[in-house]
Order: structure tokens, then sequence, then C-alpha cells
């Protein structure tokens, strides 16, 4: 009876949780899993480690009710390792309570064993074996070469002057043109307004998820924050760069916190806290990833990500399950609820066809996405264009490079670039934000992004206009983030409601079905000219769903293809709006298809929702097969009553097409995958990144002409119709289109007369946004000019019934806050393992593996290989569902 007697201790120390640091882990001689316990479900947390034979080691990161366990590694004689993977004990027994808990229904619904496997399957809401895979970094630099000498200017900016007037002795203060640019002065992040304003970050904390952080350097130990700081790699407290290329994080850093002091320059926010979070230099698990973007959450504000999947133009990859958690719970619960603000680097892929929108981590709606610029304010070919981009700032680029602090006592870097360069300099604009103003949200942060980002290059033909009559562009985003516009707005912010959302449910086209597996069936062949379907936004919807402005779009989609990279998915919003989801990747050649992947797109922010949205598929090559199975779309945005939000629950499947009630019972066992190694970021930031020219009159996406704009026009159709037979074989999904329809029709009535009334306020309305972008100069995305003022008459009457939108300031995120669905939530206790407790250097010390007593019976079931848990849809009032990832 050791595990109740270590479950008391943990609560007794669970006070203290908070200061606790994570346990070693020792990946070599133990596996790893994480579980998500129901806390009022049957079995107790003891009772599902006993019947699984691991031990608790502690609390899954910040994650509630999620547990760490762990079992020393069995390597039956005669077996490689391998093979010992493929035969997982701990998975294998979870599959056998499964069985018997679903054979109670025929058989011996009294018998113990019975009872008891169904208690612990019902309390287990997921389980996944936890692999480590390495992370990928976003830059380095090879060259080591003088930067440009300086001029020195001799009016009150330039950079001599701002040294002398602000007392600052670093030495290489002149060569920081990001900070103060000497040579083209309106190319820089413009932060001496701000630090003469008196805010220079003092009391907020950064935190650099990436390689380590020389908190030994001269330039940073004064500024370091060591409570935040954490090694996931070599599961030590302090994030000491230990590999040869170790030094990413550490000029990173540099660039948001490096000391006004004599050594190397000054940060954005020099008189902020940085804290070092390791997870690059290794393989990490994915529980160690989330625990690290949750790390010190309370008092860390933002966390600096310059890092993702590959930018190799052939990956789509996003974050896991359990990752995705971690970001939700921070946006939920991270700095006393006003949430965690995740920057992500756009990614350094552009040269290789890469896409953000390829990337789960920059197309998150809970990321700030930030692309480069170079000195010369041009776009640098590697920095990756997409919807999902929000801002760019200052990096490497035709002939300079970021001047930065580097690994050692008093070194210096000054090849620095590449997008993660770009990250931090936004994270250095944020924090000195939040030091005017720490109680701005998450969301507060990314609407000052788009309202405050600054036009650059006006003439490049990837600006378009929003229906919000914002310039945006798919290299740009919304602009360049600049601290004194930043700041300024920043401080008069008034706190946007929380946050409201609609979902479109998907649509199936002709009978598209995929299943767990990735299998996909059916949809429609998409032919020459490409396929459309649509979904009709009702005022209706937006009301049921308290939803008030409109913020961030996802689509997911499922489409079957010969080869990914030939796919393009575009979507039009109901003011003409177009925003490219999918442009082609020339390497990419995956047979995969989109498997349910999630684009997101930020260029529809304060437009009116409500009408026709148009999806449109196509395929100009031609020479792979592929078929569009279906589609679905989420609308983010405000709500209207605050009192009302509710709080987001992370769907645990959402993959399957069409998907799955939610109370349908399914399997919860995330089947682990081999150790993954992802390339070093090197591969993909060109050598020459400082060097290289950067253009501005280039479209983002070069595989993309102005072929594929004259078939956008919505023709709803097309895809809603040749599938109906098929639909109508399923009714519940026929009346609700049918209602769709119908309650369309209305809103078009009840939208005209909006409009007409709305069309007398026009003279009140007045934008944020620059009026002093000509219509004229957009193009290249090929949408008319009509488009556009359509759109306009759109926001516009949208403005009137948005009019109160800043009536509620003293709006709580967190207040009348409840969960949604049919998961019971209970609040229960926060229990953590005292990490000391279990010394993981000590294996089989402590709570020793429990070895389940009765040899489960299930040796037979792993040799038929069957994974497949397929329930008995028997109802048992359990309401776990499916989790495993998306792959
Ligand atoms: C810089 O000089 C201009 C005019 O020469 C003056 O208006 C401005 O206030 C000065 N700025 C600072 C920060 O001293
Ligand atoms: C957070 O800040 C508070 C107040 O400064 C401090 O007491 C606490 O130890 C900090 N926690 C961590 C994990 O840094
Ligand atoms: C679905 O995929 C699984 C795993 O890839 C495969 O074994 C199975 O045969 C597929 N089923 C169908 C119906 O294609
Ligand atoms: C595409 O499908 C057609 C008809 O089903 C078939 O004849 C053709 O061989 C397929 N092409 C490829 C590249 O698979």
């Amino acid at each position: 009876m050791l595990l109740p007697f270590t479950l008391i201790l943990a609560l007794l120390a669970s006070q203290a949780s908070f200061a606790s640091r994570p346990a070693k882990r020792s990946y070599s001689t133990h596996d790893y899993y994480v579980l998500e316990h129901h806390p009022t479900a049957g079995a107790s947390l003891e009772e599902c480690a006993t019947a699984l034979g691991v031990e608790l080691v502690e609390q899954a990161g910040e994650l509630k009710n999620h547990w760490l366990l762990r079992t020393e590694k069995m390597l039956p004689l005669g077996l490689s390792s391998r093979e010992a993977i493929e035969i997982d004990h701990v998975l294998a027994r979870f599959d056998s309570l499964q069985t018997q808990a679903a054979r109670s229904s025929y058989f011996s619904l009294r018998s113990t064993d019975t009872r008891h496997a169904r208690r612990v399957v019902s309390a287990v809401r997921y389980l996944s074996r936890q692999v480590p895979r390495q992370r990928t970094k976003r830059d380095d630099s090879f060259i080591h070469r003088a930067p440009p000498p300086i001029p020195a200017g001799d009016d009150n900016t330039s950079s001599r002057a701002v040294a002398l007037r602000m007392g600052i002795t670093d030495p290489l203060f002149g060569q920081q043109w990001h900070l103060v640019n000497d040579v083209s002065p309106q190319h820089m992040m413009n932060v001496t307004p701000v630090w003469e304003m008196g805010l220079t970050g003092e009391g907020v904390i950064s935190a650099l998820v990436d390689d380590g952080l020389d908190y030994r350097s001269d330039d940073l130990a004064a500024n370091f924050d060591a409570a935040g700081s954490h090694d996931f790699n070599d599961h030590v407290d302090l994030p000491t760069p230990v590999l040869s290329d170790d030094h990413h994080g550490t000029r990173c850093a540099g660039q948001i916190a490096a000391v006004k002091n004599n050594v190397c320059g000054v940060g954005i926010a020099y008189n902020s806290k940085v804290a070092g979070i390791r997870i690059l230099s290794g393989p990490i698990t994915d529980i160690d990833e989330a625990a690290s973007l949750n790390y010190g959450f309370q008092n860390t504000s933002i966390f600096s990500c310059s890092w993702g999947p590959p930018d190799d133009g052939r990956s789509m990859e996003g974050p896991s399950y359990l990752i995705k958690k971690a970001v939700v719970n921070g946006i939920q619960h991270g700095r006393q609820g006003k949430g965690s603000i995740f920057v992500f680097a756009s990614g350094n892929g552009a040269a290789s066809g890469d896409q953000c929108n390829f990337d789960g981590y920059t197309n998150s709606i809970y990321s700030v996405t930030v692309a480069a610029v170079d000195a010369k304010g041009l776009h640098p070919y590697y920095s990756e264009a997409c919807a999902a981009n929000m801002v760019v700032a200052y990096s490497s680029g035709s002939g300079s490079h970021i001047v930065t602090t580097d690994i050692g006592k008093n070194k210096c870097a000054t090849t620095h670039g590449g997008t993660s360069a770009a990250a931090p300099n936004a994270v250095g604009v944020i924090a000195l934000a939040l030091q005017a103003r720490p109680d701005l949200t998450w969301r507060d942060i990314q609407h000052i992004c788009v309202r405050t980002a600054q036009l650059v290059n006006p003439e490049d033909p990837d600006w378009d206009t929003t229906a919000a009559g914002r310039p945006f562009s798919y290299k740009y985003g919304y602009g360049k983030i600049d601290a004194y516009h930043y700041v300024t707005a920043a401080k008069t912010w008034q706190n946007v409601k929380p946050q409201a959302w609609v979902d479109i449910p998907a649509i199936q086209i002709a009978g598209g079905t995929m299943d767990t597996f990735q299998n996909m069936t059916g949809g429609e062949l998409i032919v020459t000219g490409g396929i459309s379907s649509s979904a009709s936004v009702t005022q209706a919807m937006l009301d049921d769903a308290n939803f008030e402005k409109l913020e961030h779009v996802t689509v997911k989609v499922w489409i079957s293809h010969g080869k990914r990279g030939d796919v393009e998915v575009q979507i039009v919003s109901p003011g003409g709006i177009q925003s490219v989801l999918a442009a082609p990747r020339k390497s990419d050649s995956a047979d995969t298809g989109y498997p349910g992947w999630t684009f997101m797109t930020i260029k529809h922010w304060d437009e009116n929702p409500v009408g026709q949205w148009t999806i449109h598929v196509s395929d100009q090559e031609n020479q792979h097969n592929g078929s569009f199975l279906g589609w679905a779309m989420t609308l983010w945005g405000s709500t209207v009553d605050a009192s009302k939000a509710k709080v987001y629950e992370l769907p645990s499947d959402d993959s399957p097409l069409p998907p799955r009630p939610t109370t349908s019972l399914s399997s919860t066992i995330d089947i682990p995958t081999s150790t993954k190694d992802w390339p070093k970021p090197t591969e993909h930031l060109p050598g020459d990144h400082g060097e290289a020219e950067g253009e501005a009159s280039k479209p983002a996406f070069p595989g993309q002409d102005d072929a594929t704009s004259p078939s956008m026009t919505p023709t709803p159709d097309e895809g809603w119709f040749p599938g109906m037979s098929k639909w109508v074989s399923n009714q519940k999904w026929f009346f609700i289109a049918l209602g769709a329809v119908l309650i369309f029709g209305i809103s078009v009535g009840v939208f005209f007369v909006r409009r007409r009334s709305a069309r007398k306020r026009r003279a009140n309305y007045s934008s944020l946004a620059r009026e002093d972008v000509a219509m004229s100069s957009i193009s290249g995305s090929g949408q008319p000019n009509a488009g556009s003022g359509r759109a306009k008459e759109l926001y516009d009457a949208f403005g009137e019934v948005s009019d109160d939108e800043d009536d509620d300031e003293d709006a709580d995120e967190e207040t009348g806050l409840r969960p949604r669905g049919l998961q019971v939530e209970s609040p229960g206790g926060r229990l953590a393992y005292h990490s000391g407790f279990l010394d993981d250097d000590e294996p089989g010390s402590g709570i020793s593996a429990q070895t389940y007593k009765d040899e489960p019976e299930y040796a037979d079931h792993l040799l038929e290989g069957d994974r497949s848990h397929t329930p008995s849809g028997r109802s048992d009032g359990d309401s776990w569902e499916h989790a495993s990832q998306t792959r």
C-alpha cells in the first residue's frame, strides 16, 4: 500500500507545488506515460496506476488531472528494443482492461474483475506513451563577418545622440540598427520614444523556450529569472547551453533583455527579465514540451518560441494533443487568467516554398506569428508567408544582421537573424507594453498588433485591403510592429470582451469520410478549375453563440490527394475577401492529403461574417488524382455579453469525417510513434540570410498566379448538390442543411434592412486602420476592387450591431465561465507528487513499479495486432473520447 501513502504526502506537498521543480526524467531506463484521470468517474488515480502497472511521478506540467507515470523499461530476452516498443505492456494492459470492460455486457456483469476494469477504463480519459523527439530551431548563422560600419548621425535621433541622452554605454549599441537605424531611420523597431516614456520592461518576464540561455553572460546575468527557468533536455534547473551550437536562445534573450551596461548592446526591454527553458538541445517528449510552454506561467508573461516543424516546404505538422492542451491551458490560466502570450517565428523556409499555414504552431489562433523584414524594410527571401502571419519585425537581410548577446561572459553575436530573430524583437515590444498595462489579455495583445502595425512597402503587390479597411499581406501580416505605436495604443487600450466562437459544422462533400486511421473515402474529384463548396453563416448563429466581432477564422479540410503540394485552398468571405490558405508547395510530394488539417486566417479580422463563405480547392497541375471530402469552419471573436462567456474546451478527437458524436465510446489510447529526429534548423535558414537583398515586388506564393482567381466566383451548388443523394440518406444532415438555407434566406432580408439603416450612420464610422491605402494599389491577389467595396458596406452594416463594443470594460475573461460539452470537469484538488520523493536516479526505489498480480489475458489480443478498441456502442455513461493525435 505504498501508493495511497504517497498520495497523502503529495496532497500535503501540493501547496508547495508552485515552487517545485519537475522530477528528473530518465527516458533511458524508464518508459513514461501521460494519463488524464477523470476524478469523479470511478477508479482513483492510484487504482488506475496499479492496474496499469505504473508508478506516479507527478502532475504533468500545469495540466490539471494529467499525470506523468512511468515504468521501468522491460527488455525481454531475445527481443530487440524495437520489438519491445511494439509490445507496450502498459498500453496492452489498458487494452485488456477495455476488452474486459466491454465484455461485461455479454458475460458476467457481477464479476469483480469486470467491475474493476470498468471503473479503471472509465476513469482514464487519455493515455499516451511519451516518446522523445527532436524539435527544430528556427535559425542559425554561419557567417562570421564584420557588420557594416554605421555612420554617426548628428541630429538628436542618431544612435550616438540617443546613447548620450539615455546614458547607454554598451559598445555595440551603435550597430544595433534595429533599435536606432542611422542609415535608414524609417527602418527600426522605434523603441527610443518608449524608453523616453520611462518604459523599459520592468517587472515583465519573458521565457525563451529554446536551446539554453547563458545566464553567466555579463549582458544577461542581472536580468536572468532563474525561478522561471528549466532544462527539459538534461532535466536540471538551469538552462545552461552545453552543445557547441547552443547559442540560439542566448542570442534571442539578448534582443529582449540584454542589460544596459558595458557589454555588447541593449535589449528592447532592457530592464525586463528573461527565463530560459531548454528544449531544443535534444529529443523531448510531448509532455515535457507541454510542461515547458506552461513553465512558471503565473509569473512569466511571454513565451518566445523560435522553433517548430522543419521549414523544408514538405512538412505539415502541428502540436500534438497534449501540447495543444498546454497552450489552451496557458491562455486560459496563465498570468492569473489574462493568458500567456505565445510568440512564434513564422519560419525560414520561404525559399523552399514553405508557408506558415503548414505549421500548426504558427497557424494557431493562440500565437502571435511574427515574420521578418530587413534593414531596408524589404521582405527577406527566407521569411515565410501565410494568412496567419500577424506582424513582421526587423531581422537579417539586405546586408545586415541582428547584433545581440552571445554565449560567453562578454561575447556578442553579429550574425544573428532569420525569423527567429524577428520574434524576440516583437517579444521585446510586448514586454514594454505589459509594463504599462499588465492587465492586457492575450487577445488584447493580438488586437493591438492588428491595429497598430505599420505599413511597409506599400507598393508591394502582396498587399490587399481587408473588409475592415486595413492593409493585409501574407508576407507582412498587418505590417511591422512598431514599439512607439504599439505602446502608445496599449496605454489607453480598452480590454476586449472574452472570446466567443461559432462552429460551422463539417460539410461532407459527395459522401466523403475519414476514419481515425485517416483512411479517406468518397468525396468529389478535384477537376480542372477546382471545386467550390459554400456554407452560410447567419446572424442567428452568431446570436446563439453570443458572438459579436470576428477575429480569427480556422478552416479544417479533408482532402485526399496524390501530391499534397499541388493542392491550393482558398476561402472567400461573404464580403468578397479572399484568404489563400494553401498555395502550391513544389517539394511537398506527400500522398497523404489533408486529413482534417486546420488552416487559419486573420485576414477577416473585424469583418462581418454573416453570409456565404466559399471554399475553393484546386490543383493546377492535374498530374495526380485527388478528392475534396469535406470541410468545417470556426469563427473566433469576442462575446456580445461577457457574462455569458464560455470556457473553450479542446475536443479530444476532432479529425474523423463526419465528426463523431461526443458521447460515442471509443479508445483513449494514443498509440506511440517511433522516435523522430527533426533536422537542425541550419538546414533551412540559408547561409546568406543576412547578405541577400530582400524584395518587395513578388507575390507571397511564387507558384500562384492569377489563373486561380477567376474561378473563385462562389458556386454554391457545385459543392452541395453532387453529394445530395447521399446527404438525403442521412436525414439529419439534410434537415440541418435545409434549415441553414432557410435561415440564410431570412437573414439576407434582415441584412439588407440593417444595411440601409447603417448607411445613414456611416458618417460616424471611423476605422482605426490607415485609410490612406489606395484601393488601386491592391492587386496581385486578384480580388477585384468591387469585392472590397462591397466588403466595406458589409462592415458598415455590421458596425451597427457592434456600436456598444466598449461598454463592458470591466468584463473579466475568467468570470462566469463554465465548461462546454458533456465532459464533467471536477474542480478537484491540485495534486502533485513531490518530485524529491520519486528520485528517478534510483530506478525501482520509492514506490517501485507495481507488478500486476494476475497475468492479464492480453497476449492473443496483441498477436492479432488489434488496436482498434472499437467500442460495442454501449453507453456506459463514460464521457471520455478517443484522443489519438492527428498525424
Ligand atoms: C530633437 O530635436 C528637435 C528639433 O531639433 C526637437 O523638436 C525635439 O524635441 C528633440 N528631441 C529630443 C528627444 O530631444
Ligand atoms: C512568482 O512571483 C512571486 C512574487 O514575486 C514569487 O513569490 C514566486 O516565488 C514566483 N514563482 C515562480 C515560480 O517564479
Ligand atoms: C485503414 O487504415 C489501416 C491502417 O493504415 C489499414 O490497416 C486498413 O486496412 C485501412 N482500412 C481501409 C478500409 O482502408
Ligand atoms: C486518376 O483517376 C482516373 C479515373 O479513376 C484513372 O484513370 C487515372 O489513372 C488516375 N490517375 C492517377 C495518376 O492516379
